[in-house]
């Protein structure tokens, strides 16, 4: 029997228990062991709940008692995760987490712990929800060196730009809309603003890279300035808006962003919609390959964290290598990174083409006053610099 215990009993807490008990008979037989919770951890009571007599208050409880093998970390936040999840490994315990702002922090310190110790810390449910890519770039994918890795990583905000592209809504009702549905929070800014897939993008880095890729290091924008025209403006190239959280390996190092992008049809990410999530990935030898599914929600990134547990249950007090060293990887300097622009401004078309000599115009039927263009392949740096010279751009999104 292998006792847990469950570090916060909110939704994916209590989605860890679900999976435990609908699938007992086969997660049992997968990890060679019964599993058992033996406690959970949370500030409040749940009168009435099956698992009722299984809650505590008091970390101690679980941290002293040798009972515990692995620990859930399913509360959240840095802060007291990291001091709980630290304290567990260095009591020898192995731990399984789905928060990502964890896991972006301090994941090379707590790897570290956990070899040291010869036990495991595995964070699969902190990317991708449901979707397996942790596990797939750490065992499947190490014969490749992983050139490029591009994700939309974030549901919230993949809901609200495909309901915009269907729509034809406003950014502010989609949020409301996304609010309602309990997509996105009462406070959406980690979602919108890019945050939360910042996150996942320097995991997932610092995974392919075996450095520490520090998430305040990616330049990252949010969805909040997508209006109805834009998207009016990408169906009339045939392409859709999406929030890219990406990756690549160049000459000069590791370039990575989040930012809304136009994409195109041929877009392997171009058709995944509503509130799915989806990897692209390339390898030097693999070449493409894809990961699609439930990026987030109760079961699916349940069942994530408790095939991490079956996983620990099959290598205990053996380590898993995680190759992710706190060493920094230092990102290539944001400006030097090549991209194409879509770009709307208040100038005519001669007064863009002076500018922008290579600009490939789009007109929408029923939008007049302005300019909307593409530009050729460019530096950051000397787009802002091209930018400049005009003087009133509305809009810029990244092409590709
Ligand atoms: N808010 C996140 C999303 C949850 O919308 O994808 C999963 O990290």
């Amino acid at each position: 029997m292998i006792k847990i215990a469950i570090l916060g009993y909110g939704t994916i807490g209590s989605g860890v228990v679900e999976v435990l008990n609908t699938n007992s008979e086969s997660i049992a037989k997968r990890a060679g062991d019964e599993i058992e919770v033996k406690y959970i951890l949370d500030l409040r009571d749940f009168p009435g709940d099956p698992m009722e007599d299984k809650v505590i208050h008091d970390y101690d409880v679980i941290a002293k008692d040798p009972e515990v093998q692995v620990v859930v970390e399913a509360m959240g936040g840095v802060e007291p995760a990291y001091t709980f999840v630290k304290r567990a490994l260095l009591a020898g315990k192995n731990v399984t987490t789905s928060n990502k702002a964890l896991v972006a922090k301090h994941g090379a310190e707590l790897i570290a712990i956990a070899r040291e110790q010869s036990i495991n810390f595995l964070f699969e449910a902190s990317v991708g929800g449901g979707i397996p890519i942790i596990r797939p770039l750490n065992s499947s994918l190490t014969a490749d060196e992983i050139e490029e890795i591009t994700g939309i990583l974030n549901g919230t905000t993949n809901y609200m730009l495909s309901k915009m592209t269907f729509e034809g809504l406003e950014f502010d009702d989609v949020l409301k809309d996304a609010q309602s549905r309990g997509y996105a929070e009462a406070d959406p800014t980690a979602d919108i603003e890019g945050y939360d897939a910042c996150r996942k993008i320097a995991i997932l880095t610092s995974l392919v890279c075996g450095q520490q890729v520090d998430f305040e290091d990616i330049y990252t924008e949010g969805i909040t300035k997508i209006t109805a025209d834009d998207i009016k403006y990408a169906q009339v190239m045939g392409r859709v808006i999406k929030l890219l959280a990406t990756s690549r390996k160049t000459e000069e190092g590791y370039c990575a962003m989040v930012a809304p992008f136009m994409l195109s049809q041929q877009h392997p990410l171009y058709s995944v919609n509503d509130v799915f999530n989806a990897i692209f990935v390339h390898g030097n030898v693999l070449g493409d390959a894809m990961f699609y599914g439930s990026g987030a929600g109760k079961l699916p990134t349940a069942s994530a964290v408790v095939a991490d547990i079956v996983d620990i249950a099959k290598h205990l007090h053996k380590n898993i290598l995680i190759s992710w060293s706190s060493g920094k990887m230092d990102l290539v300097d944001k400006r030097k990174v090549q991209s194409r622009f879509f770009v709307r401004a208040a100038e005519g078309q001669e007064q863009v083409k002076a500018v922008f000599s290579e600009a490939e115009f789009v007109e929408v039927p029923g939008i007049t006053g302005e300019t909307g263009f593409l530009t050729g392949v460019m530096t950051e740096e000397a787009f802002e610099e091209k930018a400049a010279a005009l003087k009133d751009i509305r809009q810029r999104i990244r092409v590709v």
